[in-house]
């Protein structure tokens, strides 16, 4: 049984990338990463041209994704949060994942999880919901394609402010909405995944999970 893990961030190693392969370990199955700023993957354009074929017109890596997807047992999904919601790329990659529904509903049954880095700090009332907006799109993906839904975790991402360089000059920088007008980068600090006991724990279990639930299918 095979695991996929499909990353949207574009940073390389970043914290989404390592927490998703810490998942993909925890599954104790065959796994395999795919990082999606590999690859070009357009958004679905609502054609319907996949209803028939349960492949896509576009012709460009969504197809060959679609595909890894389809053969997959569970598919774990990270993204992060600009703008307080899911990042585009994972979007795209799961609009595309579309030509897989029709008539056969291929994901039907199959686990699946996210994992979502924001910065928003855990809690804070005042600012967006970037996690459950992150989560969210990725949940209702899954719900809606009648998949499992195992769970989710949360990663504590960085603001690109905090290594922008401006931050003293900036008239709008996120590290004043996000922590307060004294924050400085030395403040705040750097988020790093391994850091964080709970996002370790929370991103383990979810691989766990997913492992679990795979076995007991198979049994
Ligand atoms: C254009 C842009 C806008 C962003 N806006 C938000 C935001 O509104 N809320 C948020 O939680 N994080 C925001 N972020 C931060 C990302 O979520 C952050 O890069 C993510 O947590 C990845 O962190 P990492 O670099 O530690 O992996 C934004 C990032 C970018 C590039």
């Amino acid at each position: 049984m095979k695991v996929l893990g499909v990353s949207g961030s574009p940073i390389k190693n970043s914290n989404t990338d390592r927490a998703l392969k810490l998942a993909l370990e925890a599954t104790g199955l065959e796994t395999e990463f795919i990082k999606l700023k590999d690859y070009t993957v357009a958004p679905c354009q609502a054609c319907l041209g996949c209803v028939k074929t349960n492949r896509c017109v576009i012709d460009d890596d969504g197809i060959e994704l679609a595909e890894k997807v389809k053969s997959a047992d569970a598919l774990i999904v990270a993204g992060f949060t600009p703008y307080s919601s899911l990042d585009s790329r994972t979007k795209a990659f799961l609009e595309r994942l579309y030509a897989l529904r029709h008539r056969h509903g291929f994901m039907m049954g199959k686990p699946g999880g996210a994992i979502i880095t924001c910065a928003v700090p855990d809690g804070n009332e005042m600012l967006p919901p970037a996690f459950d907006m992150g989560k969210n799109a990725i949940m209702f993906y899954m719900m809606e394609e009648g998949m499992e839904f195992a769970g989710a975790a949360r990663v504590d991402g960085n603001v690109p402010c905090i290594k922008c360089g401006q931050d003293k000059e900036c008239k709008i920088s996120g590290l004043d909405m996000l922590y307060g007008k004294d924050a400085t980068p030395e403040s705040v600090g750097v988020n790093i995944f391994e850091e964080q006991p709970q996002a370790v724990e929370d991103v383990k279990a979810l691989g766990q999970k997913i492992g679990q639930m795979l076995r007991d299918i198979d049994s």
